[in-house]
């Protein structure tokens, strides 16, 4: 059996070319694990949920369960040479007996486009910002004034919607136009050029006078401020970090030559993503200590906190636009993963061009999103369960959709999966193999399905 598998896998090919090396794929997949979700949403989830505790909580996550989920998407994805929801009925047959996995893919494809609606949204800030930071409208301004400016530019529906459109135009384009070409260069360039920048703003914080106490907020636990709600929300954020539990990076794995190391690759892609989130927090805090900010501000904390430190240095402006320039590269990269199981997934269903389905996959995200552009001005106050329709959209995707894709598909990779098959995509059943495969079938899954009863109360509901 073992020889038929390996037959077939070696003469399955990709349907849209590889990756022209082991190093394009690693960038590939950092662009896409690098965005939002270390810059704009991690400090403003760490400050929303009393720091340190959340901040090791969310650590565990990564490397625990993280991990082995991205392992697992990786070997699957390149097994598999489809499009996710492909991939998983043809692995599911071969595997397990069952196409019914081919739900595990549809589940992704469906959170990819949703998340992509906000996300595309909270972009489109970051474009506004570039422009804002050009005109030199935050040099001096008081932290006051920054406040008052984000809340007037959110609350300006007009404007909110007019940057997500930029937004979904671009991406539709980079995605029209194939991934690897522009994707690359851009990634090569961003990822380098943000930590340096990263670092220029840890000069200030370092010298604002405040860093201690933007590091002890960040890593002095008090376990007793942290809920199992918080627990799934650092979860949920290993998973949105990661752009694991969708199969964006199954999509990814597909185009993948079979020589290159998915376990190094792994280490490499988490390690480069949790130092940026980490760094961001750490610029982040101080300055919110040192301007009496809030740390649980909510979505709009790097706007508030970022354009006060840049109004007081030499350059600021310059350096503010290059800044926001840079996050929105990052976001760009990572909604082209967003979209790439939707469009792989159109394109091989309906034998349509990929800029066909990019432009249709594309509007239809655009739509949604109108909601979520909406929930900062006119439905601010329409809310329901976790809040407006942002957060509700965030909190089902992140929260529930995400972690339960990884339990699928670690489920999968670790249990219906036969051990040849899988240790010949991870390179032999060496000490990372084993440990691996201890994470994929119990650590993760189980782990997850804990912490997700937990926060919903069913668990306790059900003792
Ligand atoms: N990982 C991205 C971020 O941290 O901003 C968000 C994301 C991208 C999630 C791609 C999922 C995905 F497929």
């Amino acid at each position: 059996m073992q020889n038929s598998q390996a037959t077939t896998a070696e003469k399955r090919t990709s349907l849209h070319g590889f990756w022209s090396s082991r190093m394009a794929f690693i960038l590939a997949v950092t662009g896409s694990a690098v965005g939002l979700g270390n810059i704009w949403k991690f400090p403003y989830i760490a400050g929303e949920n009393g720091g340190g505790a959340f901040v090791i909580v969310y650590l565990f996550c990564v490397v625990l369960i993280g991990m082995p989920v991205m392992m697992s998407e990786i070997l699957i994805g390149r097994r598999g040479r489809r499009n996710p929801v492909a991939t998983m009925a043809l692995l599911g047959q071969e595997e397990g007996g069952s196409r019914n996995w081919q739900w595990v893919g549809g589940m992704g494809v469906i959170a990819g486009i949703l998340i992509l609606s906000y996300y595309s949204v909270i972009a489109g800030w970051t474009l506004a910002y570039v422009f804002k930071s050009a005109s030199g409208v935050f040099s001096g301004a008081s932290a006051d004034e920054i406040g008052a400016h984000f809340s007037a530019f959110v609350g300006n529906w007009k404007l909110v919607a007019f940057s997500h459109t930029l937004f979904m135009g671009l991406t539709i384009f980079v995605v029209a136009r194939g991934v690897e070409r522009g994707l690359e260069q851009a990634v090569r360039f961003m990822v380098p050029a943000l930590i340096v920048l990263m670092l220029v703003l840890l000069g200030y914080s370092l010298t604002s006078g405040h860093f201690g106490e933007g590091v002890a907020f960040l890593f002095m636990p008090d376990f007793s401020k942290l809920t199992w709600d918080s627990v799934l929300i650092a979860l949920g954020h290993a998973f949105f970090t990661l752009s694991i539990g969708m199969g964006a990076i199954m999509a990814y794995g597909a185009y993948l030559p079979e020589d290159t190391s998915i376990n190094g690759t792994s280490v490499a892609v988490v390690t480069a993503d949790t130092v940026i989130a980490i760094l961001a927090a750490l610029v982040i805090f101080p300055i919110v200590f040192e301007f009496g900010l809030n740390p649980a501000d909510g979505p709009g904390l790097v706007f508030d906190t970022l354009p006060v430190a840049f109004g007081q240095m030499t350059g600021g402006a310059f350096f503010s636009t290059i800044f926001f320039v840079l996050l929105a590269f990052a976001a760009w990269t990572s909604a082209i993963g967003l979209m790439e199981p939707a469009v792989a997934w159109y394109v091989e269903n309906f034998h349509r061009t990929r800029a066909e389905a990019a432009i249709v996959i594309g509007v239809l995200i655009w739509l949604l999103g109108i909601g979520s552009v909406l929930s900062f001005n006119v439905l601010s106050d329409f809310t329901f369960y976790r809040g407006t329709i942002f957060d509700n959209v965030d909190y089902l995707t992140s929260n529930i959709m995400l972690p339960l894709g990884g339990v699928f598909i670690t489920v999968f990779a670790g249990w219906v999966m036969c051990r040849n098959s899988t240790a010949e995509e991870l390179g032999g059943t060496g000490t990372a193999y084993m440990l691996w495969r201890i994470l994929a079938r119990f650590v993760a899954p189980v782990g997850i399905m804990f912490v997700f009863l937990k926060a919903v109360g069913l668990l306790d509901w059900l003792m």
